[in-house]
């Protein structure tokens, strides 16, 4: 549907080829092609449908909590965190709207456009006030002629209501840029989200504080909070759910493509959640030796491995990052099952790395050490000892990429933390992280045995830090290669 259906009268369709024009663009307070009898009658016949006695949402209390901690960090400062805006996909159409996580963390709130200013009120303490669209003015017309009235993108909640449910107090956010172009002293800006926001604060903010409210904002959310560590729990259990689907529907994926999987995933993940939290990987054959496969397009085959890489986004935003390697047939070969081994091997170590007081690099190395002393055990190191393949890297050439990374609102979060706070830090309970070692034979790699090319493997598990070790969300999954077999079994009787 597109808003070029609403009416238009013949004189100005052909006097001035209004009917090309966007329907948005008033002129002289009138829309062009509408009548005033229209008008006129647009404006009334409409109940009251304001709601009332709302309860806040129920992160209100750690958003709040939140909001609180920022405010202590930056006292006398103006802070300005906006959601961000649509973008446009092509031509009137729209990518779906995400909210930028700086926003949904401090609000609870992921409308587009909206913008969390903290105003300081003194040496120390700010107001937070929320800036939204309100409700769609009927008078106008703004109500069915806007392309953001509410007739053509649904009900919003009203400034009040709003208020209700998040426990902040909301304006229009027609008035912001004023209102920021009146702004005196510091004010600091979240980039990257919403241009209009930067350019009305062109003048007043300097690149590098701006980094440092945002940096801020990252090392913030590495440490959960309870809600937040309940929303992971949701987020994976939904994607071990979205798994089970997989392998369900693994027989329509051989008869058409890796497509099928992505689209079983996504299926799930819009049912249980607002989205898959980043492109789902679902690598057939060789292609899991590719790291980034979000192509999908290639063939599903017996006898091969399926390398699934997924994760479903709760409606909070908070995202799962799970991976799973398996049989497509429902049974590893016996070189499948020794190189899904060793991978399971490194992970088990790499978990068992993840404990209150230890430093975040402890889960990657044991996991590398597993991997170095398989790649040697097996022989495609030549001589050098584990210790020496270790020094050099050269286990690298097969295991790729990192063991893994926090976790949280975004798959990878807190990634403009310093590298004080995060990779050279010290887990506490609280941190999320994914444990994900991997070993990967190119299909083109003259320097291992021709059957391993083209094998790849990876398991990947959303670990929490507790207060005296670590919980794997992700484990109504099953790892160890039998379990997998099992599991599958049971899925496809
Ligand atoms: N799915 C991306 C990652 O595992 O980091
Ligand atoms: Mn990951
Ligand atoms: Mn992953």
């Amino acid at each position: 549907m597109s808003e070029e259906l609403i009416p238009e009268t013949p004189e100005q369709e052909t006097e001035e080829n209004e009917a090309a024009e966007p329907i948005k663009q008033r002129k002289n307070g009138l829309y062009p092609g509408v009548s005033e009898e229209l008008a006129e009658n647009m404006k009334s016949g409409w109940a009251d449908t304001e709601l009332h006695g709302l309860e806040p949402i129920a992160q209100a209390e750690h958003t709040a909590t939140r909001r609180a901690a920022l405010s202590a960090r930056f006292p006398g400062e103006r802070l300005v965190i906006p959601a961000g805006n649509l973008k446009t996909r092509s031509n009137d159409t729209e990518y779906a709207f995400r909210a930028s996580t700086e926003y949904a963390y401090l609000t609870g709130d992921q409308t587009q456009d909206g913008v969390l200013v903290l105003e300081p009120t003194g040496d120390s303490g700010h107001q937070a006030t929320i800036y939204l669209l309100p409700r769609s003015n009927r008078e106008n017309g703004e109500f069915w002629l806007d392309g953001q009235g509410e007739l053509w993108v649904g009900r919003r909640h009203s400034l009040a209501e709003a208020e209700q449910l998040l426990g902040i107090p909301a304006k229009d956010v027609r008035e912001i840029a004023a209102a920021l172009a009146e702004a005196t002293g510091p004010v600091r800006n979240v980039r990257g989200h919403d241009a209009s926001i930067e350019a009305a604060l062109t003048d007043k903010v300097t690149a590098e504080r701006d980094e440092e409210l945002r940096v801020y904002l990252s090392e913030a959310r590495l440490v959960k909070d309870a809600f937040e560590i309940a929303e992971l729990q949701k987020a994976c259990d939904a994607t071990a759910r979205g798994f089970e689907d997989v392998v369900r529907s693994l027989d329509k994926a051989e008869a058409t493509s890796e497509r099928f999987i992505e689209g079983t995933f996504f299926l799930r993940a819009r049912i249980e959640g607002n989205d898959i939290g980043y492109g789902s990987i679902c690598a057939a054959g060789p292609h899991a030796t590719t790291l980034h496969w979000v192509r999908n397009d290639g063939a599903v085959r017996a006898g091969e491995l399926l390398l699934l890489d997924a994760g479903v986004e709760t409606n909070e935003l908070y995202t799962a990052d799970v991976t799973r390697t398996l049989p497509i047939n429902g049974t590893f070969s016996p070189l499948q099952r020794k190189i899904y081994d060793a991978v399971y091997e490194a992970q088990e170590a790499g978990i068992a790395a993840v404990k209150p007081g230890a430093a975040f690099r402890d889960f990657h190395d044991a996991s590398q050490r597993v991997l170095a002393e398989k790649l040697v055990a097996w022989g495609l190191l030549g001589d050098l000892s584990v210790d020496k393949v270790l020094e050099l890297g050269l286990q690298r050439r097969w295991t790729l990429h990192g063991t893994g990374h926090m976790l949280g609102m975004d798959v990878h979060d807190c990634a403009v933390a310093r590298t004080e706070a995060y990779v050279n830090g010290i887990l506490e309970p609280g941190v999320c992280l994914t444990v994900e070692p991997g070993l990967y034979f190119q299909a083109d790699d003259l320097t291992v045995p021709e059957e391993y090319r083209g094998i790849g493997v990876r398991i990947e598990d959303d670990i929490l830090v507790t207060e005296d070790g670590n919980r794997n969300l992700s484990d109504k999954l099953p790892r160890r290669a039998d379990e997998v077999e099992a599991w599958m079994a049971q899925l496809k009787d």
